[in-house]
């Protein structure tokens, strides 16, 4: 069976270090693994107004901001096709069928719908478009017979629903659907990154993430404003490492490499870790280290930005040219998913509907 990856991103800002380690390095790494016959990577405009209906501009701004930034970190359209999910039709087709196998108290059910709904307010007044949006992911996923989707673990019940999904089709009009496989983050850390404030959820409304476009100058402002441990005071204090951001981010971020390279005092993380819980050791040393390790990382990702930057109308090309290859992928599975349910009247034989009336 061929291996075909299906992942994407609503377009509702820049992507920030979050993504990075949660979904987007990883997507690089497995596209240049050469294990896999087909990559979509789909930037989700259509599901972004799920819940940004009365700000389109919003979205509409930030398509190019997120295919910048899929590009800059090594996204390669000779190996992976970027798309918008608005411009392939058939996706919308299939989530209306897919719709009918679907109760609304099981999308009531799915967790991330609920604290999305909390998060926004929505309790008495939600979009149906919003509630239904994980059965139009599930068509996202489905369209592409992806057998694999790399995403963060606030996605995990998305794929559930997929799967449910297609047992149900599959079930009823025969085996027609592939069933996709999510892909997490290897490590805790990687799967929910913090925010600069040690806040739960690096996260655009509460204003506490770090771009993967940003300045060198807004780098190092948010590195040394970063919440570390309260009660270490004076650099002799001993130091707590756990729940402390700049750790959190030396987890999710630097290599023993690193090490050589900027703090050869040390031969790795748990060796810095030993002499911050020991005392002795001060918040600036660790945090230029971050700042050394993040410039380290971003540095060739931000040049490479300022070069696509300057051919604009090449990443449009670039994004037609998926969407091109999207829709004739997505059509093929409609096609096939039509048939099995015997309503493509017209294109196939074995859908015919005037048998009926022969012996009449
Ligand atoms: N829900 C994803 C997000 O919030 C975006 C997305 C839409 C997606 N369709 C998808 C991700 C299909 C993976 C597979 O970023």
């Amino acid at each position: 069976m061929k291996q075909i990856i299906l992942s994407g991103d609503r377009p509702t800002g820049r992507l920030h270090l979050g993504h990075y380690v949660g979904s987007v390095k990883r997507r690089v790494e497995l596209q240049n693994s050469g294990k896999f016959d087909e990559i979509y990577i789909m930037i989700a405009d259509a599901q972004a107004l799920t819940d940004n209906a009365d700000n389109p501009e919003k979205v509409r701004r930030n398509i190019l901001e997120v295919a910048l930034d899929y590009m800059s970190v090594g996204l390669d359209p000779k190996k992976s096709v970027m798309f918008i999910q608005s411009q392939v039709p058939a996706l919308y087709e299939l989530t209306a069928y897919y719709m009918n196998l679907v109760t609304v108290s099981r999308l009531q059910r799915n967790p991330t719908i609920k604290s999305e709904i909390k998060l926004r307010g929505f309790e008495s007044s939600i979009p149906s478009g919003f509630l239904n949006y994980p059965v139009s992911q599930a068509a996202d996923i489905t369209a592409f017979d992806a057998t694999c989707v790399p995403v963060g673990e606030d996605q995990m019940p998305m794929v559930e629903q997929t799967k449910e999904i297609v047992h149900s089709f599959n079930r009823i009009y025969g085996e027609t659907l592939v069933e996709p496989k999510i892909l997490l983050p290897e490590t805790n850390v990687c799967q929910r990154l913090c925010g600069i404030d040690g806040k739960a959820k690096m996260s655009k409304s509460l204003g506490n993430c770090i771009y993967l476009a940003d300045t060198p100058e807004d780098i190092k402002k948010k590195v040394m404003s970063m919440y570390t441990d309260p009660n270490h005071l004076k650099v002799s204090d001993p130091g707590c490492v756990e729940g402390n951001t700049v750790f959190t981010y030396l987890d999710a971020f630097c290599t023993d490499e690193h090490f050589e390279k900027y703090l050869p005092e040390y031969k790795n993380l748990d060796e810095l870790k030993a002499h911050y819980r020991r005392g002795g050791l001060g918040d600036v040393k660790i945090k230029r280290f971050l700042n050394a390790v993040l410039e380290d990382i971003l540095t060739p990702i931000r040049a490479r930005r300022k070069e696509l930057e300057q051919d604009i109308e090449g990443v449009m090309k670039v994004l037609e040219e998926g969407c091109a290859k999207a829709n004739m992928k997505a059509n093929a599975t409609l096609k096939r998913a039509k048939n099995a349910m015997k309503i493509n009247y017209f294109d196939d034989s074995e859908n015919n509907i005037t048998d009926y009336f022969k012996d009449k």
